[in-house]
């Protein structure tokens, strides 16, 4: 294969959108097609109303769309005509049978891989961009070879992704490294080459990582689990924090400082979310517990146990401190998306939270600046049954309606519109019931400034003791 004129993205999702998008833009020479069997996921990505929220994705998509950037749910047309096809499909945790709560549902990789089989009347090379397991292309391969048709090649390539929701865009369009995985066969490297060119386009040649097919898939997966072991591990020390009076921001800045350990990733919080990291180290776990490696296996478990554990602490603490009941208390809960500047909710802790605020019969009183209405409803249904979730959770278009009257603002996400510098946070204590208490899952206000107020402040990582004697 040589130089790449053609690519079709399979999966118009959090990842295949943006990244394909991102690609057109800075391509132009280069014509990309994003395909989905979804037609109501392509009508969106086709109308001035992305079906997903992220800072800069519109003036790309707009940029590109209808000149060299293409959605559409053809898929066959798409992969027919493609040099180049990313694989870009979801790839979540198994809900039953073998590997149940654990390993990744390979199910749509599978079949669009099988498409691409039947499909494909031309070489190709096929790229996994969606986070799968180790030796996942060893599987795609065996599937292609055994269904296509005579003499077409398929070259595999691994070329993971590593953009963070939110701040999708500029992490494309200047990454930290772009990683490309393949065979180490003259076709292989080959291949990896091509792929290398089409990035080569913005990003410079020393941060295109080139691998072994496995260390690529590997790499990924240790990415996820290592940026999420560090959240856990803050937050671990954020329970100790709140019981000796130290004080989480300052030791996770007192120890980000020495260069080995580094700044990043050390915000303690009410505990991570997002649809990979939890998926991805149950995905590790369970690779490791099939490679008969229990230990390993037990080590990366407990960066998800110690993240379910943080959630449930703070519902705790917030109990604690309303008098050990919320019973028909009005609790705003402030946020719904995992985090800021995404409309994702997948796997966000405000779910968890709001669902155990509701088992406690509490009144909740709900605002999120992006998340879509329907989809809190779908979630909260899930988690709490539709009526008790409708019984019980509020919608409110703004912060301020959402306090009024209530017993507790809870902060659970932490959009930049909730700060103190932004919410005029007066107002909405005087709105208030008396005591008024706000908790703040995401270290984002000044708790001294909102103490003067009136407030009763409650942050994680903190307690009343830190900074006195
Ligand atoms: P998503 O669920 O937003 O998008 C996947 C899309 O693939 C859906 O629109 C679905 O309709 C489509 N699809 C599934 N099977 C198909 C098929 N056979 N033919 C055509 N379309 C098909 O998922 P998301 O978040 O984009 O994730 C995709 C992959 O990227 C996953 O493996 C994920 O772990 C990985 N990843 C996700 C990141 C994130 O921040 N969301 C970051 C890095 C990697």
């Amino acid at each position: 294969m040589g130089v790449v004129k053609k690519i079709c993205c399979i999966g118009a999702g959090y990842v295949g959108g943006p990244t394909c998008a991102v690609i057109a833009h800075q391509c132009p020479d280069i014509k990309v097609t994003i395909v989905d069997l979804s037609q109501a996921r392509i009508n969106a990505w086709n109308s001035n109303n992305l079906p997903i929220y992220e800072p800069g994705l519109d003036e790309i998509v707009f940029g590109a769309r209808g000149k060299n950037l293409f959605f559409s749910t053809d898929v066959e047309g798409a992969i027919l005509e493609a040099d180049l096809i990313f694989v870009s499909v979801n790839t979540p945790t198994k809900k039953s049978g073998m590997g149940a709560g654990m390993a990744a549902d390979l199910a749509y990789v599978e079949s669009a891989t099988r498409k691409i089989a039947e499909v494909a009347k031309s070489s190709k090379i096929v790229v996994e961009k969606s986070t799968v397991p180790c030796r996942t292309a060893e599987s795609m391969r065996t599937i292609l070879d055994a269904n296509s048709h005579d003499h077409i090649r398929f070259d595999l390539l691994s070329n993971p992704e590593f953009l963070a929701e939110g701040t999708a865009i500029s992490d494309l369009l200047n990454p930290d490294r772009v990683l490309i995985g393949a065979l180490q066969t003259p076709e292989g490297l080959k291949a990896q080459q091509a792929l290398a060119e089409v990035y080569s386009h913005w990003v410079p040649r020393d941060r295109v990582i080139t691998t072994n097919l496995w260390s690529s898939e590997l790499s990924k997966l240790a990415a996820n689990a290592l940026l999420a072991q560090r959240i856990s591990s803050i937050n671990a020390l954020s329970a100790i924090c709140e019981a000796t009076g130290a004080d989480v921001d300052e030791v996770a800045y007192a120890v980000g400082k020495d260069t080995r350990i580094g700044p990043k990733f050390l915000k303690a919080s009410v505990g991570f979310g997002g649809s990979c990291f939890q998926k991805d180290i149950l995905n590790l776990t369970y690779l490791a517990e099939s490679l008969n490696l229990p230990e390993v296996a037990a080590y990366w478990h407990q960066v998800v146990i110690m993240n379910e554990y943080q959630k449930k602490r703070f519902v705790k603490r917030i109990i604690t401190k309303l008098f050990n009941t919320i019973t028909n208390k009005k609790i705003a809960v402030f946020g719904f998306a995992f985090k800021k500047d995404t409309g994702d909710t997948r796997e966000s802790a405000a779910i968890t939270l709001i669902k155990d605020f509701i088992d406690e019969h509490a009144h909740v009183r709900l605002y999120d600046p992006k998340v879509e209405e329907s989809q809190i409803w779908i979630d909260l249904s899930d988690v709490s049954g539709a009526d008790a979730a409708k019984k019980h959770v509020t919608l409110f278009p703004d912060p301020y309606s959402a306090a009024e009257d209530a017993d507790a603002v809870v902060i659970v996400t932490e959009w930049d519109e909730f700060r103190d510098t932004k919410l005029d946070y007066q107002r909405i204590y005087d709105s208030m019931k008396k005591p008024a208490c706000i908790f703040d899952g995401r270290l984002i206000l000044d708790a001294n400034k909102l103490r003067k107020i009136g407030f009763k402040v409650d942050v994680i990582g903190k307690n009343e003791l830190a900074g006195k004697a």
